[in-house]
């Protein structure tokens, strides 16, 4: 590892990917690896510092996660938080135990601002704590450096050997000083210059991506959404022609993007790239015919996509690599360590391709968080309209038909959100509201129009504000914007007599509208 890197090393903690974002905020370069890491292997990567992450265990149990006492011996800067703090403890000799009060949820705390970590902290802050166990004796060498009520050492250093233990976790916004403590480690303690960007995140990957594939084959599943987009360029900057893309175009995607998509990726594009385009649009309508129950059309369309795909990578025969744009949330953390991580039957694909001939999986943005994500594919030039394209469920606007999917009914939904999305734009609030669409009901009923009687659809609206996705709530779009919409959607769409605005927040509604 040519540039200077901190490692995370992974207890099986919940916030250990924010840990290592953190760190890539502070500008320094930083990889996450799992706990069962040989030592040798950490020696090879000679980092600048090294984090142990927080877990569920116990440190002083036999069969709970644990490490050599060498690490605490190579002269390396470590740092260990929460769980990983009490081992480093345990392991040198201090006392843990459970506490006699379990700490949770924000916490006064009181630190030596005296000290390397807590340089520039107020000395009365506010922390995030969450454990049952806590340090009751620090290991010979150290002094305690961070209290609160219910935990006497809060933290403790050895400034000397450069070892230091934090029982809070500083990676969660709750401890607002949190960041500037792995400041104070990483470019204070360790001694980072913090000059890294997303430059270098591009940089570092089209290096590594280029040694591993080497004059191999590539195969990458383009579906036009942000991180296979991603994937797919920093693929293409790294082995170019190497690589071919196939885009399947299933006829659920919004109005023109199939279009959009091989604009910016096609032979006329912008790129080096094989670039194939499978306008699949008839079979899935022919498969999704009289379907009605959403899960059933999700399973379809998940089938028919890896079909599909199969088709066409039999036509390409046998690659070394298969690209996926799985990124961090796509992982799902089963167990400890990070190593036992599996990818989520990818929900965009709808799991792996059995039939395809590949050799291995490249998954680039493992890694990253969505924002992450998007700041790599502004590096890698890819245009903004792209990057800052909303979610879009992989089963397309075959979820946001109620009841059965037809070509007119695509036709009706596409026309019926770009003018939405037009509309939301224009009023400037794009930026503003996290997901918005128009979705299909299966309601008809009845209208007048120029004199005559109809018996139309009603096209529902949707628009939420949320952070994670987990939880929503509807967003108050101004009435004449809704107005605006309504009338011209009634106007210029064939088939829609009605618009209604769902006001539901979720739970107990979802974002999506199936
Ligand atoms: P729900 O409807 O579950 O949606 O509240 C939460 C978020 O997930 C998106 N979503 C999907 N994304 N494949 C995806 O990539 C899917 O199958 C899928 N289903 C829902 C949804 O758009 C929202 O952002």
């Amino acid at each position: 590892m040519g540039r200077e890197t901190v490692i995370v090393l992974d207890f099986g903690g919940q916030y250990n990917q924010l840990v290592a974002r953190r760190v890539r905020e502070c500008h320094v370069y930083c990889e996450i690896y799992s706990y069962k890491t040989e030592i040798e292997k950490i020696k090879e990567l000679n980092p600048k510092g090294i984090i142990l992450t927080g877990g569920p265990n116990s440190c002083y149990e036999a069969d709970s996660p644990t490490y050599t006492r060498e690490l605490f011996e190579l002269g390396i800067p470590v740092l260990g938080l929460c769980y990983g703090a009490q081992l480093m403890q345990h392991i040198l000799g201090g006392k843990v135990e459970r506490a006699a009060v379990r700490e949770y949820g924000k916490t006064e705390l009181q630190v030596d601002t005296g000290t390397a970590l807590f340089r520039g902290v107020s000395p009365e802050t506010t922390c995030w704590m969450s454990h049952f166990d806590s340090v009751s004796n620090p290991a010979p060498g150290f002094s305690v450096t961070a209290k609160t009520a219910n935990c006497p050492v809060a933290a403790a250093e050895d400034a000397e050997r450069k070892l230091y233990a934090i029982q809070f976790h500083p990676e969660v916004l709750h401890t607002p000083e949190g960041t500037k403590m792995l400041y104070n480690f990483v470019c204070g303690v360790c001694g980072c210059a913090g000059d890294w960007k997303m430059d270098s995140f591009v940089e570092q990957s089209v290096r590594s991506i280029r040694e591993k594939v080497g004059d191999g084959k590539v195969l990458c599943a383009l579906s036009g959404g942000v991180d296979s987009s991603v994937a797919a360029v920093l693929l293409s900057k790294a082995v170019g022609d190497q690589l071919t893309c196939v885009f399947v175009d299933h006829g659920l995607l919004r109005k023109n993007e199939g279009d959009e998509v091989e604009e910016v990726f096609g032979p006329e594009g912008n790129y080096d790239l094989h670039f194939i385009r499978v306008n699949a649009q008839q079979r899935f309508y022919g498969k999704l015919a009289g379907v009605t129950e959403p899960e059933e059309k999700r399973k379809i369309i998940g089938e028919e996509f890896i079909r599909v795909f199969e088709e066409e990578a039999k036509k390409i025969g046998a690659v070394d690599y298969l690209v996926q744009g799985t990124i961090y949330p796509d992982v799902v953390e089963s167990g400890l360590g990070g190593e036992s991580s599996v990818i989520k039957s990818h929900h965009n694909v709808g799991g792996l391709p059995d039939y395809v001939d590949f050799k291995e999986i490249i998954e680039p943005l493992r890694d990253l968080f969505k924002d992450e994500v998007r700041k790599a594919g502004l590096e890698l030039g890819i245009p903004e309209k792209l990057v800052f394209r909303q979610p879009f469920p992989g089963p397309g606007l075959g979820i946001r038909i109620i009841g059965d999917v037809t070509a007119e009914k695509v036709r009706i939904v596409q026309d019926a959100d770009a003018i939405y999305r037009e509309e939301i734009a224009k009023a400037g609030l794009d930026k503003e509201i996290n997901q918005y669409f128009a979705a299909l009901t299966n309601m008809r009923s009845v209208g007048v129009m120029g004199d005559e009687r109809t018996y139309d659809y009603a096209v529902a609206l949707r628009a939420v504000r949320t952070i994670d996705f987990m939880t929503a709530e509807a967003a108050e779009i101004p009435y004449e914007v809704l107005n605006r919409v309504m009338n011209r959607i009634i106007n210029e769409v064939r088939g829609v007599n009605r618009v209604l605005y769902d006001v539901s927040s979720k739970p107990p509604g979802t974002i999506e509208f199936e």
